[in-house]
């Protein structure tokens, strides 16, 4: 399902006629059906105010988001159906884990839309198969045995249970040991080219956002302050700065070899594989 969001605006006080706050400000998006698009912007810049706009949590105060074929505007009622569409792992979503046993927290999404018992447990097994969960031996386990990283995996299985066309994944590997954030990532990784998907990934951490995204928006106080493909974003080293955000592993290398006068090439971001061989060529004297 594609995405459209026309001049969307959303302040949480509303009754407030004095403050110019809004949550989110003038936002204006395109993203075609299968498309990876990150959200990057310090905290506070309304990036899961704009998420919770993709699954109607919010309705637009100004503006029109076009879901699919479902259009959502103020007056919108019955959205039952474009939730169902919708996948939203918000943050720490482990906290919404309260079933007995891992089957059951698996099931209850599948058992609204109304599936039957098979199809239920088909839907669990693919969505355990797929954050490489095993099924026979963890589905009558209780999900608050489990270590941080496998309960942030059950949660986000959960929400993929439901077959979900969108998925909106908000800082999906924030407070995990850099072990389980690393086996998470990989794991979203082959998940978006397994299933189509249209992705909406929220981070802080730009290689993440580097390796798994196509396009980046970058947020500053409610408004859309630039975007582009992850190349173009990612070279707006400076600008990224400014707005107090990070940049790629890579890009801060690049940085550091052209203040040392050994390059002065694109601050492209770039895998560690490509990176190395490019810091091999220099040492060889091969790139000017
Ligand atoms: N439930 C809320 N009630 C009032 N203001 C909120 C609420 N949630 C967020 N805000 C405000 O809206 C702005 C955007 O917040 P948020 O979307 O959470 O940003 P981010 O996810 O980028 O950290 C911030 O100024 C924040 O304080
Ligand atoms: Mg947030």
């Amino acid at each position: 399902m594609a995405v459209i969001l026309e001049k969307v605006y959303y302040k949480y006080d509303v009754d407030d006629n004095t403050s110019e706050e809004y949550g989110i400000f003038d936002i204006s998006m395109t993203v075609e059906q299968g498309r990876t698009v990150g959200i990057i912007g310090k905290t506070g810049s309304g990036k899961s105010t704009l998420m919770q706009h993709l699954n109607a949590l919010y309705l637009p105060q100004k503006g029109k988001v076009t879901i699919g074929e479902f259009v959502v505007d103020r007056k919108s009622k019955d959205l039952k159906n474009l939730r169902k569409k919708v996948g939203m792992v918000f943050q720490y979503p482990e906290d919404q884990l309260f079933e007995e046993t891992i089957y059951n927290d698996l099931a209850f999404g599948p058992k609204n839309l109304g599936l039957t018992n098979d199809q239920i447990e088909n839907a669990i097994k693919g969505a355990m198969e797929d954050l490489e969960l095993d099924f026979e031996s963890m589905k009558d386990r209780s999900p608050y045995e489990l270590s941080g990283g496998q309960k942030r995996k059950v949660a986000i299985a959960s929400v993929l249970a439901m077959n979900p066309e969108i998925l909106v994944l908000d800082e999906p590997t924030a407070g995990l040991d850099p072990k389980s954030k690393k086996d998470l990532l990989n794991l979203l990784i082959s998940i978006k080219n397994k299933r189509n998907l249209t992705l909406f990934f929220v981070s802080h951490n730009m290689d993440d956002v580097f390796l798994l995204t196509e396009y980046v928006y970058v947020m500053c106080d409610g408004r859309i302050n630039f975007e582009g493909s992850v190349d173009e974003v990612f070279q707006e080293n400076k600008k990224l700065r400014d707005l107090d955000l990070g940049v790629p592993f890579s890009v801060e290398v690049l940085e550091l070899l052209e203040k040392r006068g050994m390059y002065n090439g694109p601050l492209k971001p770039m895998e560690l594989e490509e990176l190395a061989d490019l810091i091999k060529d220099i040492l060889r004297g091969n790139n000017d």
